[in-house]
């Protein structure tokens, strides 16, 4: 054990007569891999970035390492074991230019009742006796939830990181815990600047919960997956999906994944699971694949792009998880990028593309795979490729055999092809004018309006939004345009909405509704 000597205490007691911070942190999935009981110092892995954040934490802060070994008191590991790998990594940190200020181990297993067990964080009292620290400006950074009720207890903050076994769980953890990816995301925290020096924290990151509250209440999140970052909103809430499309500037609507935590919300979501869907989900979810299925009808048009089917994934990401847990419901997403750009793989990224305005991010770092999901369609005999991606159509075929893929135009030719087809399409031709609306001297012609219009009309009429909000009009364009489809109408007249918010996007939806989309995969037109 590297602990000072009475001297070097009162050294400190006696150039150090203010109360010192301290920041206290855990072994194993903290500031290195959690490899099981180690026993040996080669089987020691730091993080990429521990070096480099410890060496600026301790220009303000004392540093202590509270690490649990309780597979000495399982007879696991030995004491001497642990005491070589300890005195391993103080060394090396110590040649790195980082002093650890003291090592405190406890060696016991919870039946053992221990003093360093008890509720009371006894090596945190320890230490701020010991070096006169000031634990209500000290933190405790760890990746399992004890971590942070030591620190509760003992008067200090804690954050917790998702390295380690952190993900795991994540889910035990009390809402109001900062959440981090990684040790330098936590530091940075502490600090209060960016470890690599370069960047700063955009104004809108913000924690899981805080992410979560703000889809809760109908606003939008900007999430990391596996894949690439989304840009969220409650799957269940239209006018909160309409503004997904309004901030990324999409000129038309495409439909959106939704993005499930557990398979109780699929439920929510679609009719039923074929065993084909049952073998993918058991196989390869959470992850990258995207799986298209009939919708229920309670899904909103402008989820699903006015189609009969959704499509449904489950990110394979600790921070997306928990967000969609904690905001309770599904969570529609597309890419977070603005429309034309690339697909963000950084918080950064995504901050570059959209502003700061309008919505929140989460920042979990860079995404692991980078390219989006495979999109694969179960809603015919066999499963068909929609979108290539993150999962290989091998992996896929492995489980359901030879896959169909077919381009767009084909698509359009398929039996059923509302069922396959990335936009809805109605029958009724769709004529789009400019100006104020005329009365219709036509039979058999439906109108659809924006707002409330005081023309005579003798057909159908549509009104989008009574008040005249584009984003309300968005979110009822599928119905309308779907009830004026059903009355065996010989045209449908549509009146152009105003450009602003996402009335480009309305009237875009509507000149395409009835001529056959131009010639592009849905992948192309993301
Ligand atoms: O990895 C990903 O999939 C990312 C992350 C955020 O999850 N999301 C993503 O979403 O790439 P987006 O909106 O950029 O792409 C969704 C794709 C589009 O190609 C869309 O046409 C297709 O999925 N899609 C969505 N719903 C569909 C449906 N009901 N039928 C057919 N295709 C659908
Ligand atoms: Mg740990």
């Amino acid at each position: 054990m590297r602990d000072l000597d009475l001297f070097s205490s009162w050294i400190y007691e006696y150039f150090m007569p203010d109360k010192r911070k301290a920041v206290f942190l855990d072994r194993d999935g903290t500031i290195m891999q959690d490899s099981g009981y180690l026993n040996s110092p080669d089987q020691v892995e730091f993080f990429d970035d521990t070096i480099a954040v410890l060496y600026q934490l301790q220009s303000e802060y004392e540093l202590f390492i509270v690490t649990n070994q309780s597979g000495v008191g399982k007879g696991l590991i030995t004491a001497e074991g642990v005491e070589k790998v300890n005195g391993y990594i103080d060394d090396y940190l110590r040649r790195s230019g980082i002093i650890i200020r003291e090592w405190f181990v406890c060696t016991h297993t919870t039946e053992d009742n221990c003093e360093c067990k008890k509720p009371k964080p006894y090596f945190l009292n320890l230490a701020a006796e010991k070096y006169g620290i000031d634990l209500s400006q000290s933190w405790v950074i760890g990746d399992h939830p004890h971590d942070i009720s030591f620190a509760d207890n003992g008067g200090a903050k804690g954050l917790y990181v998702l390295t380690g076994h952190g993900a795991k769980h994540l889910s035990e953890l009390p809402h109001d815990v900062p959440v981090f990816h990684n040790l330098s995301s936590a530091a940075e925290r502490i600090l209060g600047r960016k470890t690599d020096g370069s960047k700063t924290d955009a104004p809108n990151f913000c924690s899981i919960e805080d992410g979560a509250a703000q889809l809760r209440k109908g606003g939008l999140t900007a999430f990391p997956t596996e894949t690439v970052y989304g840009l969220g909103a409650d799957v269940f809430n239209p006018e909160a999906v309409a503004g997904i499309f309004q901030l990324k500037g999409r000129p038309l609507f495409n439909p959106l994944i939704a993005h499930i935590s557990g398979i109780n919300m699929l439920e929510k979501l679609i009719k039923s699971i074929s065993p084909t869907a049952e073998k993918l989900i058991n196989a390869f979810w959470p992850g990258p694949l995207t799986l298209v299925f009939e919708k229920k009808d309670n899904v909103p048009d402008i989820v699903t792009g006015g189609n009969p089917t959704v499509a449904v994934r489950m990110p394979d990401h600790p921070m997306a998880l928990e967000l969609i847990r904690r905001a309770d419901s599904p969570i529609a997403a597309p890419s977070a990028n603005a429309f034309g750009k690339t697909s963000p793989t950084t918080a950064l990224h995504v901050v570059e593309q959209l502003g700061v305005d309008g919505y929140k991010i989460i920042d979990g770092g860079a995404c692991r795979v980078g390219v989006e999901s495979t999109v694969l369609s179960l809603v015919h005999e066999t499963p068909v490729l929609l979108r290539p991606g993150g999962l290989s159509v091998e992996r896929i075929e492995e489980i359901t055999g030879p896959v169909e893929h077919v381009t767009e135009p084909q698509l359009k030719n398929l039996e059923s092809p509302g069922l396959l087809a990335s936009h809805y399409s109605p029958h009724t031709p769709f004529i789009l004018k400019n100006g104020e609306p005329e009365p219709n001297p036509e039979p058999a012609t439906g109108l659809m309006l924006f707002c409330e219009s005081s023309i005579y009309s003798a057909g159908p009429v549509e009104i989008l939004s009574p008040a005249g909000s584009t984003s309300e009009a968005a979110v009822n364009l599928y119905a309308a345009m779907r009830r004026l489809d059903k009355m065996d109408l010989e045209r449908i007249i549509a009146y152009r909405l105003p450009e602003r918010g996402l009335g480009k996007a309305v009237n875009d939806r509507i000149s395409k509704a009835s001529v056959p989309a131009p010639n592009m995969t849905p992948a192309e037109e993301e």
